[in-house]
């Protein structure tokens, strides 16, 4: 299975970035760790970093003409607000699973709602670097199974 990594705005910041928030780890520490964990498995990750609304939504739109079988996406504070994004989740027809590496349940109220989460097959937030591991392989376990019902 090949499976396409996006990564949203300020996450090429990351090591740098507000470390107390999001840790210390870099984004290029964190796609060797997806890539290696998805080998092991037989499976390939691409990863992708945008802080471009319409680069990120070209990317979502090509993924399944690309041969990616579903999307880990990380969408940052576009998360909270993008329709554009969350049309585009809706319209590509391949399974998408939001990650947040804090949990934005326990911090602003902004951050409290997603526009992408009711879309999306399903939202994993405040693990950490480790939120995008869970998120590939919720990815790969769901997509042996028949989607659920909606
Ligand atoms: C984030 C949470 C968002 O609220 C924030 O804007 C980010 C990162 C996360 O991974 O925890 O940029 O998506």
């Amino acid at each position: 299975m090949k499976v396409l990594v996006l990564h949203g705005p300020n996450l090429n910041l990351l090591g740098t970035r507000e470390p107390g928030v999001y840790g210390r780890l870099t984004l290029a520490q964190i796609d060797r760790t997806l890539r290696d964990h998805a080998r092991r498995r037989g499976d390939s990750v691409e990863c992708r970093q945008s802080n471009h609304e319409g680069q990120l939504i070209d990317w979502l739109q090509a993924a399944r003409r690309e041969g990616f079988a579903g999307v880990v996406f990380n969408p940052g504070a576009f998360t909270h607000y993008s329709i554009a994004l969350r049309d585009a989740v809706a319209a590509i027809r391949l399974p998408v699973v939001e990650v947040h590496l804090s949990n934005v349940h326990a911090r602003e109220e902004f951050r409290r709602h997603s526009v992408i989460a009711a879309v999306a097959r399903g939202q994993i937030s405040g693990f950490g670097a480790r939120s995008y591991l869970l998120g590939l392989d919720a990815l790969a376990s769901s997509s042996r199974r028949p989607m659920p019902r909606r």
